[in-house]
Order: structure tokens, then C-alpha cells, then sequence
């Protein structure tokens, strides 16, 4: 990060900041000078966390409510007119959850649960943001994953929801350019955080093996370095993004590769 780059007088919303890579994004943003408000749904760990940078020097605001639904919604975009006079400058979009099931196992309930947190709350939250985003030429950075660009098996939902979190980037970032915001998207690849512990596993699936993991501030810093010098796309795998160009081209190819890497018991179809 360059050190002349400073972020002072400038206004965040971070959904999802008080653990994993949403509390890593808001570290840096507050590190660099920014009024940081954090959206999540557990009060107490709002509260906790706000507290501790708030005792460091930090200018840290917390609102507790969940993005999935309208109502949560409502309370994030009172809380930004409340703590920041309705500045915004950088929306990051960085909630999301999977349910740990196999698609046979989904219930339609299960899929628009996926859907409200993953991409509702993100289309949402971006579209009610738009004025206050104009007005500050402000800058969106929506946090999708590399299973966005390629669907893999075991996670149809999940994939799912995370292709319709970077096609939303890809039309918007378009559809916005003459309005003066940049939209951004972030594919991170498998991270070191609290994210698969937290899922619903009622299939008692196994974990990933967390032995290629990513830090969740490596993560971070690329989704300040997006917001510093906005590009489309951002994906933390280069193998999934070829992956996700293969699939377009050549899936046949692409199936026997994504099987290939993945291993168990996954076959590539033969029709
Ligand atoms: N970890 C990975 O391997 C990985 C890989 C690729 C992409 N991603 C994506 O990166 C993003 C962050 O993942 P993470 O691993 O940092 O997750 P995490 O460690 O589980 O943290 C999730 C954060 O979101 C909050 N949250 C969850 N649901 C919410 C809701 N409905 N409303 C408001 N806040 C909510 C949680 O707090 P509360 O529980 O208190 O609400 C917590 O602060 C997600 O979009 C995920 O899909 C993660």
C-alpha cells in the first residue's frame, strides 16, 4: 500500500466487518484514515468490536442488523444518514453464507435463504446506496468468490449466488460508469477465516483443507487496492479464472479439469 495514499475524510460501509475478511477490510480502511460503519447481525460482537478500535483511535461505527432482509437493510441506510450525515464513499459488500448440503438435499427455503444473504443484500444495499454513492464519486467493491466464475459440484446454491454477485458487477460497472461510481468485484479463493464454522452442516460434511488458504488480510488489501484503483475484476486464482474462460470454450475440457483438481469421488460426465 503506498503510503502517500490516505483515505481520511472519506465514509465506508462494510457489511459483514466483525469477522474474517469483512473485520480485515475495515482494519485497513481505518488504517488509512477512513470513517468506517460495520453492519452485522450478533449486537454483541458490533458492539465489542467498534469498542476496541474506537479505544485505539479509530473513528469505528457499528449498526447491528441483518442484510438479508428489508428491515436490516432500512436500519444499515438509517444508520449511514445517522453516523455520517449520508456520506458514502466505498460500499463493500462483503457478507455472504453457504449451507453445507448436498443440492438433492436443498430445500427451496435453503436456496432463498442463500440468495437473500448472498445476493439480495448486496443488490439491495448497492441500488439503495446509488444516491449517496453519486454523490461522493464513490466506489462499490462486491466480494463474490472464484466458485463465481466456474459452479462447482457440491455447491450448485452456493455458486449460484456468487456467478449472480459478479454479473451484477459486470452490468453495473457499465451501467454506472457515466454516473461517476466505480463498481468493482473480488474473487477470493479459499480463506483463513471462521467462514465454513459458521455454515449449517447438517450432513456433517467434512471441512476444506485449509492448507492452501489465503489470509483474510491479503484479502483485504486487494479490496483496498480496488477501491484505490478500480478494475473490473479481481480473482485471487488465476487457475479459476482460466477455469471459468475454459468453461465457456471448451466445458468439456474444463469438467475433466475441475474434477481432476477437485478429486473424491467427482466424475467428469461423459455426455
Ligand atoms: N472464507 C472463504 O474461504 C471465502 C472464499 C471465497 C469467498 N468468500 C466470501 O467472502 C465473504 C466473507 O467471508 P468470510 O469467510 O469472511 O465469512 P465469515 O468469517 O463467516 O464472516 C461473515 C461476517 O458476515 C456477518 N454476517 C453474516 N450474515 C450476515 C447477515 N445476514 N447480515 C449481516 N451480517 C452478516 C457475520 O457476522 P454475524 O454472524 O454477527 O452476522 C460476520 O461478520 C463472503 O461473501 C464469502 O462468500 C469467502
Amino acid at each position: 500500500m503506498s503510503d502517500a495514499w490516505t483515505l481520511s475524510d472519506t465514509t465506508a460501509l462494510v457489511t459483514g466487518g466483525t469477522q474474517g475478511i469483512g473485520r480485515a477490510i475495515v482494519e485497513e480502511l481505518l488504517d488509512l484514515g477512513a470513517s468506517v460503519l460495520v453492519a452485522a447481525r450478533t449486537a454483541s460482537d458490533v458492539e465489542a468490536q467498534t469498542s476496541m478500535w474506537t479505544a485505539e483511535g479509530y473513528d469505528a461505527r457499528g449498526v447491528a442488523a441483518d442484510v438479508a432482509t428489508p428491515e436490516g437493510r432500512a436500519a444499515v441506510l438509517d444508520a449511514v444518514q445517522a453516523e455520517f450525515g449520508g456520506r458514502l464513499d466505498t460500499l463493500v459488500n462483503n457478507v455472504g453464507t453457504n449451507l453445507r448440503k448436498p443440492t438433492l438435499a436443498y430445500t427451496l427455503d435453503d436456496l432463498r435463504h442463500l440468495m437473500a444473504v448472498n445476493l439480495e443484500s448486496a443488490y439491495e444495499l448497492t441500488r439503495a446506496c446509488y444516491p449517496l454513492l453519486k454523490a461522493a464519486s464513490g466506489s462499490v467493491v462486491n466480494v463474490s468468490s472464484v466458485v463465481g466464475r466456474r459452479g462447482i459440484p457440491g455447491q450448485a446454491g452456493y455458486s449460484a449466488s456468487k456467478a449472480a454477485v459478479s454479473s451484477i458487477g459486470e452490468a453495473l460497472r457499465v451501467e454506472w460508469a457515466d454516473k461517476g461510481i466505480a463498481v468493482t468485484t473480488l474473487e477470493p479463493a479459499l480463506t483463513a477465516t471462521g467462514f465454513f464454522q459458521a455454515q449449517e452442516n447438517p450432513r456433517g460434511l467434512p471441512d476444506p483443507d485449509m492448507g492452501n488458504a489465503v489470509a483474510a488480510d491479503d484479502v483485504a488489501r486487494e479490496v483496498l487496492e480496488l477501491d484505490r484503483a478500480p478494475r473490473p475484476l479481481r480473482s485471487l486464482r488465476w487457475k479459476w479464472r482460466i477455469l471459468g474462460a475454459l468453461s465457456v470454450v471448451a466445458p468439456r475440457l474444463a469438467d475433466r479439469a475441475l474434477v481432476g483438481r477437485l478429486g473424491g469421488d467427482w466424475r467428469a460426465p461423459e455426455r
